[in-house]
């Protein structure tokens, strides 16, 4: 990933980003970031970029040609098979959040327009900028804080760019709580004592406490953000009597992932990660065509891909949406909380004899070797799922067991170690993988999932 930022002030955002984990992340290779001066690209004597503007008013704004030089400097080096967005910083812009930092996230390069004084001629904008964001409803002297808040939180949600030691709080973001308070030693300091449950060593109670913690500060500081919270808790109230069947669904609220949930009756809405897909249960709901005819535009715009979790919406959404079956799912459980026996599976060192080695790869997924010859490779996918795939098709149907039985199970205990529930979803025709993890202890939904697109 890299970010591009146009500005009048190059040493300033440099300077800011360079430093603290931006800045490690240059140096480590995992984002690059150039600050492009405008004042460079202008035609005009005396390096001048403003003018005054037509219509009279107040300040001054910045040229359409030199910013527009600049950018045309940035995007020829750009190879065409680069996604790219670029964003004006702007108070008159949409606001920004963590949804749009993971949505920008997924870009090859991100150019960043930074204005000052009265703005920039609204002509060179038409031409050249996707996206108009603000960071706030407030005004600063210019864009530059703005880009570097944005490319702070994007720059995160890059692979690598944390340590795991610094990610590891993100993962237990617990939907749209604000964080707990958190006390490091000594144990008493100004008379006041650390509370006594994190002393304790107990995971569980630590972990109830934090919840608590979290709700009762969100309801205080941020009433907006606990209504949200009690939107999903009733959500996930409903979806837990047939939590085989909602295990995706309950996956993405568990995991605090699932993004705006929205429940209309019995009938639950939610939608992954990055928007694009989402999943919808009716729990019974009746007259599911008058329901999918009255739904709003917006609830489906840049929706790819949908799960519906009850056989009887296929055709009414169909009809709707022009999206078709393409496949028939259903979701695996286990509610257990002790994790699954490994012995003889597998190992992640190669210091004893028995069992597949088990590596992590470089793109978070992981990979079972045999004398290192790759067997299998398995993952947890954006929304919590977990997914194996056997590569040993020169071995005959029963050898292959270990290896899928093997990631399965270090998937699962992996999960369980992070706190969450395990489980995956499978082609409803996939009946070796599901006696798998029958095998294993996991509980299959009797009814299916529908997997609709275009
Ligand atoms: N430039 C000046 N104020 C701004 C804000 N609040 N957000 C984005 N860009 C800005």
């Amino acid at each position: 990933m890299k970010f591009h930022i146009l500005t009048l002030f190059p040493e300033m955002v440099l300077q800011g980003l360079m430093s603290s984990i931006t800045g490690r992340a240059v140096r480590e290779q995992k984002i690059e970031v150039e600050a492009i001066d405008i004042r460079d690209y202008t035609k005009e004597k005396h390096r001048k970029v403003d003018d005054y503007p037509y219509g009279g008013g107040a300040g001054m704004l910045i040229q359409a040609q030199p910013v527009y030089d600049a950018y045309q400097s940035v995007s020829e080096k750009l190879s065409p098979s680069h996604t790219r967005r670029v964003i004006y910083v702007t108070p008159q812009g949409s606001p920004f959040s963590q949804q749009m930092a993971e949505e920008f996230s997924a870009y090859d390069d991100l150019i960043f327009l930074c204005g000052h004084y009265e703005g920039i001629d609204e002509r060179v904008l038409e031409e050249v900028v996707t996206d108009h964001v603000s960071i706030g409803d407030y005004v600063m002297t210019g864009g530059e804080l703005a880009a570097m808040v944005m490319v702070d939180v994007i720059a995160r949600l890059v692979p690598g760019v944390l340590h795991n030691q610094e990610s590891a709080r993100t993962e237990s973001f617990q939907g749209p709580l604000l964080e707990y308070p958190q006390y490091s030693r000594p144990e008493i300091w100004h008379g006041k004592a650390v509370p006594e449950v994190l002393l304790s060593g107990d995971a569980g109670r630590v972990r109830a406490w934090r919840l608590e913690e979290s709700v009762k500060r969100t309801r205080e500081r941020r009433p907006d953000l606990y209504a949200q919270y009690q939107e999903l808790v009733e959500c996930r109230e409903r979806m837990k009597k047939q939590k085989r069947l909602h295990a995706d669904m309950l996956g993405l609220l568990e995991r605090g992932c699932g993004q705006r949930p929205c429940r209309c009756g019995e009938r639950i809405l939610l939608y992954g990660r990055d928007g694009k897909t989402m999943f919808y249960t009716s729990m019974g709901a009746e007259r599911e065509s008058e329901f999918w005819e009255n739904l709003p535009e917006e609830t489906l715009a840049g929706v790819r891909r949908v799960f519906l979790h009850q056989q009887a919406s296929v055709e009414p959404f169909q009809k709707r949406t022009g999206m078709r079956l393409i496949g028939r799912y259903r979701n695996w459980i286990y509610t257990k909380k002790e994790k699954l026996p490994v012995r003889g599976l597998y190992r992640q060192d190669a210091e004893t004899e028995d069992g597949f080695l088990i590596r992590e790869l470089a793109n978070g997924q992981y990979g079972a070797y045999v004398q290192e010859t790759l067997a299998g490779r398995a993952g947890i996918d954006e929304e919590g799922g977990l997914w194996t795939e056997c590569f040993w098709t020169d071995l005959p149907e029963g050898e292959k067991v270990p290896v899928e039985k093997a990631l399965w199970t270090f998937l699962s205990n992996l999960a369980l170690e992070q706190g969450f529930t395990p489980y995956a979803r499978l082609s409803a025709e996939n009946a070796v993988s599901q006696n798998r993890l029958e095998e294993l202890g996991f509980y299959g939904s009797k009814t299916e999932l529908y997997c609709m697109e275009f």
